[in-house]
């Protein structure tokens, strides 16, 4: 049967690509290789965490949670907030809770951006800001993070905002180059944000997945920026419960209201027995995301290592998150694109070309040639991986 020539997706979405992370996802399961594209753990967070969600489906928690998430799960994250960073926060209206981070940029994008209005934002980026920008009609002005340090230039950060600009929008600790934001760095797009009234949106997922040497500071925490930055976190990556996807966003009440206010038309409200687990997460397990951190220092350093042997150094070493980037040119590859698509057959692995986390991948120090691994999988899985890319035939 003919589909209506009409069954097509709105223009607003069609000219963006489908997420790399499940098509390449797609590509290990069906070639059976070892996945170290997509950024997901291969094993659970806390048993506890999961008891209480097993509490909560029994004890009739199974309706509708109020929109702005469950009183519990709101007072733990403010007092999360409180304890990690001496940030104050009114958990009735400075603290919402959205269907993971991902509703959280989401419902930002729709509840805050004006057609027109220009976001300054670090590239590469999660690819749902520029996707999610573009359905709000707002225009992205990058900032590339370039190879092998990936860190801000404070010139063309300063050069990026114009009198449209009225958003900065953050990621730290940042993926895909697993840069942390440095104190200094943050205080210049803190300075920019004060001296041209802009609201910073600041996307702290990897909050607690930061490596010896560094800190996670909130741009939050720096003076005068409380009152106008919007913070989203989730449950998925500090707890190793992506499958969760239970977010929130706190900050300012009226950024919050703009957010609730967008919320309300795509979720209403967010899946109700897992919030009273992850309010457990939050208040009574703060020790397992320092532990997962310490584990994935080691497992940042068995991949690093095997990438090394392998051809393929990393092309600096992660600060936080899961994420490392090797740069394939040094094998002769002038596309990481198609250095992933052909690693499966070559090598048994699965990585993700970093080119679509840019607006132009082939600006002067832009990521046509990155490819990015996630060393969040179990250290067999690692080390398998690392040996089998080490055993192949990796020039292009
Ligand atoms: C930077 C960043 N933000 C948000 C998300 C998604 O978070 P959630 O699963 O809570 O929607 C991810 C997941 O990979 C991410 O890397």
């Amino acid at each position: 049967m003919p589909e209506s020539s009409r069954a097509r997706t709105a223009t607003r979405l069609a000219d963006i690509p489908p997420t790399i992370f499940a098509e390449m996802s797609a590509l290990a399961v069906r070639t059976g290789a070892l996945n170290l594209g997509q950024g997901f753990p291969d094993a659970d967070g806390p048993p506890e965490v999961v008891a209480a969600v097993e509490r909560a489906l029994a004890s009739g928690r199974n309706q509708y949670a109020p929109g702005r998430g469950v009183p519990e799960l709101r007072r733990a994250v403010a007092a999360h907030q409180q304890r990690h960073y001496a940030l104050e926060l009114d958990p009735d209206t400075q603290v919402a809770v959205t269907t993971g981070a991902t509703e959280g940029v989401a419902a930002a994008m729709l509840g805050l951006v004006e057609p027109g209005d220009e976001v300054v934002v670090l590239e590469p980026w999660y690819d749902s800001y520029p996707a999610m920008l573009q359905v709000a009609g707002g225009v992205a002005r990058p900032v590339t993070l370039r190879a092998p340090d990936f860190r801000i230039d404070l010139d063309e950060l300063r050069a990026a905002v114009t009198p449209r600009t009225r958003f900065v929008l953050l990621n730290s600790p940042h993926n895909p180059t697993g840069t942390v934001l440095t104190r200094t760095e943050l205080e210049a797009v803190a300075a920019l944000a004060i001296e041209h009234d802009l609201v910073v949106i600041t996307d702290e997922v990897y909050e607690h997945l930061v490596f010896t040497g560094h800190e996670h500071v909130p741009i939050a925490t720096l003076p005068g920026m409380a009152q106008r930055t919007l913070t989203i976190s989730s449950v998925g990556k500090s707890f190793s419960f992506t499958g969760w996807k239970v977010g929130w966003v706190s900050g300012p009440p009226a950024l919050v209201d703009a957010v609730v206010a967008a919320k309300q038309w795509l979720t209403f409200t967010s899946g109700a027995p897992l919030q009273p687990a992850v309010a457990v997460a939050l208040d009574e397990h703060d020790d397992w995301p320092a532990a997962l951190a310490r584990d994935l220092q080691e497992r940042r350093d068995l991949l690093c290592a095997g990438l090394a042997a392998a051809g393929l150094p990393a092309v600096s070493l992660p600060q936080g998150t899961y994420f490392a980037t090797s740069d394939v040119s040094t094998l002769g590859w002038d596309d990481g694109d198609a250095f992933c698509r052909a690693l499966p057959d070559r090598a048994g692995v699965v990585a993700v070309p970093t080119q679509g986390f840019y607006a132009a991948p082939d600006a002067p120090g832009a990521g046509r040639h990155l490819v990015r691994w996630a060393f969040c999988k179990q250290r067999d899985v690692i080390s398998a991986a690392v040996e089998r890319l080490a055993g192949a035939d990796l020039t292009a």
